[in-house]
């Protein structure tokens, strides 16, 4: 048997952020589902918490850092028997994903919904079920907040926001062409850094979008993307991309179009990962707003509070930095990510 006082100590230990509004009653009564494990992440013993993850599918370096933390934490040692699914970027895999853990009865679901819409259904079921839900880094647009526990991730207007106002403050002092290479379409994390950054930059009427196209988040599309505004577009001055990868192939694309990132068109992006850390420490992303991957213990200490009796609040939002290039090259040396 795996001891609560054990596994509360361990999951603490991993824990950064304390401020999560949780309120944990003690006691201790397992209030969930019937416990069926499927024993992905080893033999944890009867009393392991199971849970079943949805993962959006493995498009970034930000989601292999997000995979990474929720594997490295929801571990058998640490009192959890966790069955992971990668759903590929398909909202029908997470919905199949998530039928199955109801299906074998998990104590909680956790998920990160690839769009925003059309969940309604599938959380009626895990309602239905008895199986409570969290939401992990990205939102779902259901009015029936009950519907999940809590949501736990990033700010993302913010972030676009904060993208937009060093723009508007640092090359909007003359009028620049703008083009913006979207995340995935529906998704919460594109639709909210298209408006932060809007939002922030129409004060300033030196700042100009001229061009805004979906890169899925993936590196490869963003490089296909900025091929094609490269062919357009003669005056592009900034590419705002809604990820370091698709910024990461925005440089590929300038860079084989005879052009320099950085000087000749510069690029600003979200994230904070390590391949877009080094291009900001070299001078090919001239900004980065930080979207925190490292989910995992906060996630545990959710669970675990729930599973104790304890309340969390319904919103959760984690904390991200922003650097410029001298802020990454001196953090750069002790990133985990
Ligand atoms: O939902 C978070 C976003 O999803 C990250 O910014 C992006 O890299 C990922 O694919």
């Amino acid at each position: 048997m795996v001891s609560k006082m054990f596994r509360t100590r361990s999951i603490a230990a991993g824990i950064a952020v304390l401020a999560l509004g949780l309120a944990a009653c003690g006691g201790g009564g397992d209030d969930s589902g019937d416990g069926a494990t499927t024993g992905s992440s080893g033999d944890s013993g009867g009393d392991a918490i199971t849970v079943g993850f949805s993962q959006v599918g493995s498009e970034s370096g930000w989601r292999a850092a997000n995979t990474k933390s929720i594997q490295d934490t929801l571990t058998a040692e640490n009192g959890f028997d966790l069955s992971f699914s990668d759903a590929q970027q398909k909202q029908e895999n997470q919905i199949q994903a998530i039928r199955s853990y109801i299906a074998q009865g998990v104590d909680y679901i956790a998920f990160s919904p690839v769009v925003e819409s059309g969940w309604d259904g599938v959380l009626e079921e895990a309602k239905a079920a008895g199986i409570p839900v969290i939401l992990t880094d990205r939102a779902v647009d259901s009015k029936d907040t009950s519907l999940y526990k809590t949501f736990i991730g990033s700010d993302f207007v913010k972030e676009g926001e904060r993208v937009g106002e060093w723009v508007s403050d640092n090359l909007g002092t003359e009028p620049i062409n703008v083009v913006e290479l979207q995340g995935t379409t529906g998704s919460a994390p594109a639709n909210d850094r298209k408006s932060g950054f809007a939002d922030a930059i129409k004060g300033n009427p030196n700042v100009k979008v001229i061009a805004s196209e979906t890169g899925n988040f993936t590196r490869a599309e963003g490089k296909t993307v900025m091929e094609g505004f490269l062919q357009a577009y003669p005056d592009i001055d900034v590419v705002y991309a809604h990820n370091d990868d698709m910024g990461l192939g925005a440089i590929e694309a300038i860079e084989a179009a005879g052009k320099v990132p950085g000087k000749d068109i510069k690029i600003v992006s979200i994230d904070g990962v390590h391949d877009g850390m080094v291009a900001l420490s070299e001078g090919k992303i001239s900004y980065i707003v930080e979207c925190n991957p490292l989910l995992g213990p906060d996630l545990a200490k959710i669970i675990q509070t729930l599973h104790d009796g304890g309340t969390v609040e319904p919103r959760i939002v984690t904390h991200d930095d922003a650097f410029d290039q001298a802020a990454a090259i001196e953090a750069l040396p002790t990133r985990q990510y």
